[in-house]
């Protein structure tokens, strides 16, 4: 997989964009975007501000490592980081320029680029922060290499990577999903103006014309069409041993699961995200 298609990806399709209507449709009004994405976020996934708040970040050099809106980069500016940031695309670096200047947040500096290649001295951060990202890098090895070279060895890194133990993965994007689009396929639905070729079921079922049916429905491609749309390049599941395997030159100090998520399934009310969230967060110190 080469980085210039998951590049090409999200500087398109920017982190929760569409969610909120999009950057683009408020013409630029960039203040009435942050304010409307800033409560869409944190009315749903209200978790992480609680994560943050339990995360010392005061006074600390912390690199966060893709920034999307750069909603979470002001909560940890907020909490006391001495923050920079660094993102692969040109538009989550101009988003988050924009917010941080026009929200007067102090920060040292936004840089565009690749955690395969972090463009930082070793040595150089007491934390790194990346929430909801680095399940979208295949050469995690790398990434994890170049994350511990700019980690002080007495640092932490603090991820948030999807998780295999989790309804979403297990029961509605395993099963509840998977059978939902063979029944679609099967019925030849897909020229029905309810699922539109452009929204999301029209676009799985054109997927899965142009890759054939079982071949898109195995899981090894199937997931990475069903965490962040179906166009999204690629996409990771972990347990905490996978966690273990990638991230070797390190170790799990602590980790937690968060925010029952499991679409179509109306699962968000249920008390089970400790035990099948689908956001698994976890502390790792450099070995
Ligand atoms: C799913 S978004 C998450 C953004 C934000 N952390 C959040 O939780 O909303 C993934 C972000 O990571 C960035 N990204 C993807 N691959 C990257 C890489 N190799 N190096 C740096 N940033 C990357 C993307 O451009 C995108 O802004």
């Amino acid at each position: 997989m080469n980085e210039s298609d998951i590049q090409d990806f999200w500087n398109r399709f920017p982190c929760g964009d569409w969610q909120v209507g999009g950057l683009q449709q408020r013409r630029g009004d960039y203040e009435a975007f942050f304010r409307d994405y800033d409560r869409f976020r944190y009315e749903k996934e209200g978790h992480i501000l609680g994560c943050l708040d339990a995360i010392d970040f005061k006074g600390k050099s912390v690199l966060e490592i893709g920034l999307g809106q750069g909603a979470d980069s002001e909560q940890l500016i907020r909490r006391g980081a001495i923050w920079s940031g660094l993102d692969l695309t040109p538009e989550s670096v101009t988003r988050v320029q924009m917010r941080l200047s026009l929200r007067e947040l102090p920060h040292r500096e936004v840089k565009q680029g690749s955690v395969l290649q972090i463009p930082y001295e070793s040595g150089s951060f007491d934390m790194v922060f990346s929430h909801g990202v680095l399940h979208h890098v295949p050469d995690i090895r790398t990434a994890q290499r170049e994350i511990r070279r700019i980690l002080k060895p007495e640092g932490e890194l603090v991820v948030m990577l999807y998780a295999r133990w989790s309804l979403n993965y297990l029961v509605a994007i395993s099963l509840v999903r998977r059978l939902g689009l063979l029944g679609l396929y099967l019925l030849g639905r897909e020229q029905q103006g309810i699922l539109g070729q452009q929204g999301i079921l029209g676009q799985h079922l054109a997927n899965a014309r142009a890759v054939g049916l079982w071949k898109y429905l195995r899981m090894e491609n199937f997931i990475h069409r069903n965490t962040d749309g179906p166009l999204n390049p690629y996409a990771k599941v972990y347990d905490l041993a996978e966690v273990e395997r990638d991230f070797s030159g390190f170790k799990v100090v602590r980790s937690y699961k968060r925010f029952m998520h499991a679409p179509p399934l109306p699962v968000t009310a249920l008390p089970l995200e400790k035990a099948l969230g689908w956001h698994l967060w976890v502390h790792l110190r450099p070995v």
